[in-house]
């Protein structure tokens, strides 16, 4: 069986010679001792033992970009067995530092977060999120917070996601359908729960608004779309670890990414102009405002708000869109596709699901959104494969807005911050875990 593949796509190989690794360590620290002086820091201590001891060696130039691989969180875990749960290395003239236990994590995600709050944003994630005005690359500030209380408290209350249950259901009963009339034939997991999800989420967003077979033609085509926003995010770009080559685009990324953009673009404004003329012919008496309220409204309804402090701009609508298209598709589709192939290659779990899905449910029923929270077993299985195949191993990586301490160690501003999220706590057998979750049918 062939596994779904992880967030972070393949490395790079680059043309490289064989360094003196002490000239490496010497260019290292007169960097680093630079970018502290700069911040009126003291010489610290810290940053000499955080440089001279925890670096995996690395080829002049291009530092460790050559030996990444292709599952760089898999390359992560393995230099962390040897430099230990936090050391830093150089891709091209970037300076990294890898955290590799949950206590470090913790210490930046939790107590610093502050600190850690901004993304060290690449050139795709820059351009797909029209510059930065969405919430996972905005920097760290009143806009930011803003546009994360609108979307946390706001669009994904209890409400909101209540008032749009009947659409979810509605894609999820249609793709049941589909493979119960290909019972006997293989089925592609992946794809039927990609399009499954990207019609739930389109239905969401612009369900009230785009309707019918228009809609669902945009479903089809956003999933082209999607797949290769997806490989370009996750495709390590020259111009990202040498940005004084940056405006050459040399790989051609930025560029392809901008066509994303622009039909990305293209349909969000002939959504947003749908909604506006049928919210005119609703004050002109023409209908009735029947219908369900989608997310699109309500973020145009943001933004005919008077004063900054709550209303957005255009622009910032549309980045959120974006965010919600993207950071809600693939990564759910992933999810799922791995927690199938798990109960797959393990029948004594599939037949405690089956059992329990069974008892809560009943075997002439659909599975609804109320009997999750009674559906105790299947949720310890959800849980674990995200524990063990995290659609985003790396998280977002972080980037530090002044020079700080991370356990004991000086990590200088700038820096960018990969964290060993999930892997970090080991890997276990999915088999053995769900002992630990037998309270079922309570
Ligand atoms: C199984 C499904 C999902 C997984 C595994 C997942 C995973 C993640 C991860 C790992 C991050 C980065 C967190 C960080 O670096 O601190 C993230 C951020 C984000 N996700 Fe998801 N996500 C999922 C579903 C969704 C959905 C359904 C949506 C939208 C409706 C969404 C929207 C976002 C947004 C907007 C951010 C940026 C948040 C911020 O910067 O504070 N995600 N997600």
């Amino acid at each position: 069986m062939q596994f779904p593949a992880c967030g972070y796509g393949g490395g790079m190989m680059l043309a490289t010679r064989k360094v003196d690794s002490m000239v490496q360590f010497l260019l290292f620290r007169s960097r680093c001792l630079r970018s502290s002086g700069h911040f009126g820091q003291p010489r610290s201590l810290e940053i000499y033992r955080l440089h001279c001891h925890q670096v995996p060696r690395g080829l002049p130039i291009v530092g460790y970009l050559p030996f990444l691989g292709s599952d760089i969180h898999r390359t992560f875990t393995h230099l962390a067995g040897v430099y230990g749960p936090i050391y830093k290395l150089w891709l091209g003239s970037k300076l990294c530092v890898v955290l590799n236990s949950p206590s470090l994590v913790r210490e930046v995600v939790r107590d610093q977060d502050t600190t850690f709050a901004d993304r060290d944003s690449l050139i795709a994630s820059l351009t797909i999120s029209y510059g930065g005005n969405d919430i996972a690359f905005s920097s760290y500030g009143p806009e930011w917070r803003k546009l994360r209380k609108i979307f946390v408290r706001e669009m994904l209350s209890n409400a909101s996601l209540d008032a749009c249950y009947a659409l979810r259901r509605e894609e999820v009963k249609k793709t049941i359908r589909d493979v119960y009339d290909k019972i006997g034939t293989p089925v592609k997991i992946g794809e039927l729960t990609l399009l499954t999800v990207i019609n739930a989420v389109m239905s969401m967003v612009w369900g009230g608004t785009v309707q019918g077979e228009k809609g669902s033609d945009i479903g089809a085509k956003f999933r082209e779309v999607l797949s290769e926003i997806m490989v370009l995010l996750a495709k390590p770009n020259v111009s990202d670890f040498f940005p004084r080559i940056a405006r050459f685009d040399v790989e051609g990324i930025e560029k392809r990414m901008k066509n994303h953009l622009h039909w990305c673009d293209r349909i969000f404004n002939s959504a947003i102009d749908q909604r506006r003329n049928m919210d005119g012919a609703i004050e002109e008496g023409a209908g009735k405002n029947e219908e369900r309220k989608d997310f699109l409204q309500y973020l145009l309804e943001l933004k005919e708000r008077e004063g900054a402090a709550t209303s957005i701009t255009l622009t910032q609508l549309k980045a959120l869109l974006m965010d919600i298209v993207i950071g809600g598709t693939d990564t759910t589709a992933t999810m799922v596709e791995w927690a199938m192939a798990e109960l797959m290659m393990n029948p004594e779990v599939m037949k405690n699901v089956n059992e329990e899905l069974n008892e809560v449910v009943g075997l002439n029923n659909t599975v609804e959104e109320f009997h999750l929270p009674k559906l105790r077993y299947l949720d310890a299985v959800v849980k674990e494969a995200l524990r063990l195949h995290p659609a985003i191993p790396l998280l977002v990586p972080r980037r530090p807005s002044q020079t700080c301490n991370v356990g004991g160690y000086t990590v200088p501003k700038g820096a960018k911050i990969f964290l060993m999220f999930g892997l970090s706590r080991g890997i276990l057998s999915f088999g053995t875990i769900p002992q630990n979750f037998r309270q079922r049918g309570s």
